[in-house]
């Protein structure tokens, strides 16, 4: 058993105290999600959310900031007078120079006595470290307290064990809980209940049944006002060292001998410590690098990545990537693994895609081969597993065509369902380290996605340009095509 993180019963006294309490994410995701958990009476009655801050505000401030922004981010349907008014009375806003030791003092008198701790560090990563120190120092840290992380955790390998070696010194690893939304999202969650909870799929979840395996998080969505993130970070550490490979981490891992954190992390390390590491050459040959240029999305168009506000002209940072994985171990030897990300692609869309081996040999001389078993994951905005057969083509001869088992869980399982924040707050303040990242895996994706940067780098990689609403660079579908393979929308 893995040492158990602390959770806070209903009736214990909570704290969340959220460093950028008033920043972009807060704002979008987590006081939205917040809220939520307190509609439906999902947080302990004496729970206290406390936002911090620079600006010198006081109460009345605060509450019109919150007002005039939060809403927005909420469905219409469920925000209700009463429980609006309710969740304002939770929130407390406390101004803070988070790198100063002094405020730390006032924050420890802004807390109830004898609470749990929950720190949400929805800061820049450099922030990290000095926080935690000033925790410390102003004695905030107990056993029983928590800290999240929110990424970016690190912008290379070395930044990221550094990040890891600092919160270790005083907190302990079952009390860090490290965020990827990604993983709270509920059809990923279901993945592993596809995978685990079913028998049929387990025998042939390997090679050679499995011939190929694609994973695509793709975005209509641009760069956004985030241009000063984004152009220092790019589509590979924005999307694929983090999210795509928790992706493959869940599809590709051994069955784990229980759902204990631990017994999950330590089969979704294998899989981050099994991928094949990338020579030049192989960087050179299997991946794509985009970056989008104008076009049109749903009908309107769009500017260029160069011409969103604030990119420095000539940027070549990637907002599109492509590339093929392989893992080195029985069960994957073998089978391509293919991983896509982009913005201002056709749609908002992720799938995760499995081909299954082509019949040995084929009765049917008037149908030519083509994929015959695939199975359709369908993560967002839809949730759907299809399952691709073949079926015979009604009429005299024995023609075969593909034919779709669909399993819609939008509709087989109606009501409420809870956003990827939602689920993993309350799973911080349960307690519940599943689905969140222990440091040796973020380690260890950062090992295996860094020398991709570094061979970009190398081979002076320029970005590939592609057309806002489109799927990408011609290049990504060449490097499908070479292994007889394309992209599901292609086929
Ligand atoms: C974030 C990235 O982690 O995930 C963003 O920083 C991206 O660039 C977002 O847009 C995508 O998340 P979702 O839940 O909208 O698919």
């Amino acid at each position: 058993m893995s040492p158990v993180a602390p959770a806070t019963a209903p009736d214990m006294p909570l704290d969340l105290v959220i460093f950028g309490g008033v920043g972009d994410l807060s704002v979008r995701k987590l006081l939205p999600a917040l809220y939520m958990a307190h509609l439906h009476g999902n947080l302990p009655p004496a729970t206290r959310i406390l936002a911090l801050g620079r600006q010198g505000w006081g109460r009345d401030e605060f509450a019109a900031f919150i007002e005039s922004k939060v809403p927005g981010f909420i469905g219409a349907e469920a925000l209700e007078a009463n429980a609006w008014a309710s969740f304002l009375g939770r929130l407390v806003y406390a101004q803070i120079d988070a790198t100063e030791p002094q405020g730390y003092t006032a924050l420890a008198q802004a807390m109830q006595a004898g609470s749990d701790r929950v720190y949400y560090l929805a800061t820049a990563p450099n922030l990290f470290t000095g926080i935690c120190a000033h925790l410390h120092g102003a004695g905030l840290i107990d056993p029983r307290a928590r800290v999240v992380l929110e990424k970016p955790l690190g912008h290379d390998l070395a930044s990221a064990k550094q990040i890891n070696a600092d919160v270790a010194r005083y907190f302990a690893e079952h009390q860090v809980f490290r965020i990827d939304h990604y993983l709270g999202k509920e059809t990923v969650q279901n993945l592993m209940v596809l995978r685990f909870g079913n028998s049929i799929f387990e025998p042939l979840w390997r090679a050679p049944h499995i011939k190929s395996v694609q994973i695509t998080v793709a975005e209509s969505v641009g760069v956004g006002s985030r241009a000063g993130f984004y152009d220092s970070t790019g589509a590979l550490r924005d999307m694929v060292q983090n999210h795509l490979l928790q992706l493959l981490c869940i599809v590709a891992m051994e069955p784990p001998v229980s759902l204990d954190p631990d017994a999950v992390r330590d089969e979704k390390l294998k899989v981050l410590r099994s991928l094949r590491p990338m020579s030049v050459a192989d960087i050179a040959r299997d991946t794509v690098r985009g970056q989008y240029g104008v076009g049109a999305i749903g009908g309107e168009g769009v500017k260029g990545y160069l011409q969103e506000d604030n990119i420095p002209a000539g940027s070549a940072t990637e907002t599109f990537v492509a590339l093929k994985a392989h893992i080195n171990n029985w069960r994957w030897a073998n089978v391509p693994i293919f991983l896509r990300t982009g913005k201002r692609m056709a749609e908002r869309r992720s799938d995760i895609v499995i081909e299954f081996a082509d019949t040995p040999f084929s009765i049917f001389p008037d149908s030519p081969r083509a994929t015959v078993n695939r199975l359709l994951i369908r993560l967002q905005p839809e949730e759907h597993i299809e399952l691709q057969m073949m079926a015979k083509e009604p009429g005299s001869g024995m023609r075969l065509k593909p034919a779709t088992l669909k399993l819609d869980l939008g509709s087989a399982f109606a009501g409420r369902r809870a956003e990827a924040y939602e689920r993993l707050l309350m799973d911080v303040i349960k307690g519940r380290l599943t689905h969140f990242m222990r440091s040796d895996e973020l380690e260890a994706a950062w090992a295996w996605a860094e020398p991709i940067l570094n061979g970009w780098q190398a081979l002076g990689e320029k970005p590939r340009p592609y057309t806002a609403g489109t799927w990408g660079p011609a290049a990504s579908s060449a490097l499908m095509a070479r292994d007889g393979l394309s992209w599901v929308e292609e086929t």
